[in-house]
């Protein structure tokens, strides 16, 4: 079956969305009407992010506002439904004949949403883009050194649990991806474009090992890491926390919103990191994940994220560190569109 090019332009849209640890669960199907957007639990496998875990939800909520900016760029009243049932589809567009002819646009700001994990300078955001985060419920901006102190010492707790957490260590450490070879299949992170200082990746790939993080933890090596992870957070113009009742459908929104931040930030010229390890945390405990001996920091922090975003019921999705880049960063790479994409009949 012949594919219109609009229907390749949104699955390109979707295949550029940000995911936790470029794990990509999505999978997209053409049926000649209908555009679908699936979670592929095989490809993830059990032990990766599961369909219905914060993770996916939030990076298939960034895949549907991809989707739907680059739909509406040209056309309005698209047939659009989400289904919350238990199937694995998240989101479907249909396009009628008329849709299926539009020619896409050239290029969209979606494009040029990344990740920057390099530092920021301290300059304050500019006017037009507060503005945009002001408008908008669910966000909380923390700003000024006090301010940033507060999610430092939050990421910083966050973390010092994260490494001597076994489960999470190896997970991450499977995912990096070293040599050219291994950053060309496409997923996982691309150490590149961590921007680490010279001896960074060989220390990196040393302590990916849970054994010899083990003995490092033994003479308190997770606070030095923890404390690595967390410096920039003060050194950025601000951070910008996603909040939101607690649900599937509030998570997919959530990551809808963090999407939408993320892209008009770059589009300012702003770069962006995410910090998914305190929510990571917090939905860790609240399921009974987190070890025995760690249980007690783990439910101080969340006192701490209480307090200091004043939540009221709700919780926290997502911290981004927003700023004024040093430098630009690398790309990283995705999945080929054959690899998440599947037409299912032809008529
Ligand atoms: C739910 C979610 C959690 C993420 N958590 C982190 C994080 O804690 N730290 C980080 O540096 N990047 C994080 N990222 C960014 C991803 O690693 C990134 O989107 C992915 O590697 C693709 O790169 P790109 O954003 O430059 O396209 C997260 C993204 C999502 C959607």
């Amino acid at each position: 079956m012949q594919i219109p090019e609009m229907v390749r332009f949104l699955v390109e849209a979707g295949r550029w969305a940000p995911s936790a640890d470029n794990t990509q669960p999505w999978h997209f199907f053409w049926d000649g009407h209908e555009l679908a957007l699936k979670y592929d639990g095989k490809r993830i496998g059990p032990k990766g992010f599961q369909m219905h875990h914060r993770a996916t939800l939030m990076a298939m909520g960034a895949v549907i506002e991809n989707i739907l900016q680059a739909a509406s760029e040209n056309h309005e009243g698209w047939d659009c439904s989400a289904p919350r049932d238990e199937s694995e589809k998240f989101f479907s567009i249909r396009l009628n004949e008329t849709q299926q002819n539009l020619a896409p646009p050239s290029d969209l700001p979606l494009f040029k949403r990344q990740t920057s994990r390099l530092p920021f300078t301290k300059e304050r955001l500019p006017e037009s883009f507060r503005d945009f985060l002001e408008d908008q419920s669910g966000l909380k901006t923390f700003e000024g050194k006090e301010n940033l102190g507060l999610m430092e010492e939050l990421v910083r707790k966050a973390s010092m649990a994260r490494f001597r957490t076994k489960e999470i260590h190896e997970w991450f450490a499977g995912s990096l991806r070293f040599g050219k070879d291994e950053v060309a299949r496409g997923d996982g992170l691309d150490v590149s474009t961590f921007g680490l200082p010279p001896g960074g990746k060989a220390l990196l790939r040393f302590i990916s090992d849970w054994k010899r993080m083990g003995v490092l933890n033994s003479i308190g090596g997770y606070r030095f890491f923890s404390m690595m992870e967390a410096v920039s957070i003060t050194k950025a113009g601000a951070v910008v926390a996603i909040t939101g009742e607690p649900g599937m459908d509030q998570a997919i929104e959530a990551g809808r919103l963090m999407e939408q931040v993320w892209i008009e930030a770059n589009a300012n010229g702003l770069g962006v990191q995410p910090y998914f390890i305190v929510s990571d945390q917090l939905a860790r405990l609240s399921e009974g994940l987190v070890p025995d001996e760690l249980v007690g920091e783990v439910r101080s922090l969340e006192s701490d994220v209480q307090r200091a975003l004043e939540l009221n019921g709700e919780i926290l999705y997502m911290l981004l560190r927003v700023g004024f880049g040093k430098a630009r960063p690398v790309r990283s790479v995705r999945l080929p569109q054959d690899a998440i994409f599947t037409v299912t009949r032809g008529d």
